[in-house]
């Protein structure tokens, strides 16, 4: 059932060309062509669809998207697996390998050669991945939407991420330092001023990034909701701030000012790792107050968004992943989902082809999944 031809690789963006799976999740080995459009996974229950998805979030991200744990990634009772693949960017082709190794750390390879710091993955392939937890983005604490910023951001700016790291780190020896005695007040100030550094480029990237998000998820939403919904998505920073030229001496003087609080609670309670985002539907803040349909709609109001900023920011279109969603939107909203998907790369998951309302007019290549097997249908 392979609809799609030649010319369909004209005009796409990023996409993959070759996946190969060794020793990874229920795959022994794999190695699958994919097509340059649709590509839909269909197969039952644990068949190992999502294992195919997360493999390509590995190579983009350099970690999975449900886990931390890279040893969860390694076929049970194997010491050595590897994740490969090939891609063919703007700039030419490019490949990257994951090489999973028992009681070590992962080995990332680009184009061959080994890489020293996760960061350099960065860019090398956009992703954006929609799944059911999504719903947890708007539904969540503040953590789910600071993640979402994070992994756009990293993806979008490489320089983000190392900032972002740094600062987790510098965040860490504070807290450390908060709860030692006797307090060592010089080595906190110096963290402080790390912090307040770090901490402030993070927040002006965040700012300036929900600040183009804001219009393309309003765009979007309003579409999707036929005009009845205006979404209204802002940053909500832990330090409010209008002139990003003091953000760094107001971050710091907040960690002073907020010191003897700190110590006593035993953490640093202001700095980015506070921060939220906003999201009001009608004015009313959906985080708290929508219904299941509306978050689950703002959720992919945001997700489709990001496709749209990674296009006009990279000048790329991503790849992307799409797990088990097409069962849980109605029909109006998979075929706008499908509209966007249908000029990117695309993985999508199922256990029923029927699933999609508009199968017949879909150009598309199938794969059926079973037990960590993948035959073309
Ligand atoms: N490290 C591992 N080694 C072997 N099998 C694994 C590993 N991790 C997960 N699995 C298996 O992978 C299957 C789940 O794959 P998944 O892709 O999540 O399924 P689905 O097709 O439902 O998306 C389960 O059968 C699970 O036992
Ligand atoms: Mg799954």
């Amino acid at each position: 059932m392979v609809y799609c031809t030649g010319e369909k690789w004209e005009g796409i963006g990023l996409r993959v060309r070759s996946l190969e799976l060794h020793n990874f999740r229920n795959y022994s080995e794999l190695a699958l062509a994919p097509d340059p459009g649709l590509n839909v996974l269909e197969g039952a229950n644990a068949a190992g669809k999502t294992n195919v998805l997360e493999a390509v979030f590995l190579c983009a991200l350099g970690r999975s998207h449900r886990t931390a744990r890279d040893a969860e990634l390694l076929r049970e009772h194997e010491p050595f697996g590897s994740v490969a693949l090939e891609l063919e960017t703007r700039g030419g082709s490019r490949s990257i390998r994951i090489e999973l190794i028992e009681g070590e750390r992962k080995r990332v390879l680009i184009d061959g050669a080994v890489t020293s710091r996760s960061g350099e993955l960065m860019g090398c392939l956009n992703v954006v991945m929609f799944s059911p937890e999504d719903l947890a983005l708007v539904k969540e604490g503040p953590a789910e939407r600071r993640r979402f910023l994070d992994m756009e951001l990293s993806q979008l700016k490489p320089s983000y991420y190392y900032n972002l790291q740094q600062y987790n780190g510098a965040l860490k020896s504070r807290n450390l330092l908060l709860k030692e005695t006797p307090i060592r007040y010089d080595m906190i100030e110096l963290w402080d001023e790390q912090l307040a550094r770090l901490g402030s480029r993070i927040m002006v990237e965040r700012a300036r990034f929900v600040s183009d998000l804001s219009g393309t998820a309003a765009a979007l939403h309003a579409k999707m909701s036929g005009g009845k919904e205006s979404l209204r998505v802002a940053y909500e920073p832990s330090v409010p701030f209008a002139d990003e030229d003091r953000l760094m001496e107001t971050l710091q003087e907040q960690l002073t000012d907020r010191l003897e609080r700190d110590i006593f609670r035993g953490f640093t309670s202001v700095g980015p790792h506070r921060d939220d985002l906003g999201l009001h539907l009608n004015g009313h803040d959906v985080r708290v107050f929508g219904s299941q349909g509306q978050q689950r709609t703002v959720a992919l109001s945001l997700k489709l968004s990001e496709i749209e900023l990674i296009r006009r920011i990279r000048g790329e279109r991503p790849v992307l992943l799409l797990d088990d969603v097409f069962s849980e939107l109605d029909a109006a909203r998979q075929a706008r989902l499908l509209e966007v998907v249908s000029d990117c790369q695309a993985f999508v998951t199922c256990t029923h082809l029927e699933e999609f309302a508009a199968i017949e007019q879909l150009a598309m290549q199938v794969w059926h999944v079973e037990n960590g097997r993948i035959a073309e249908v």
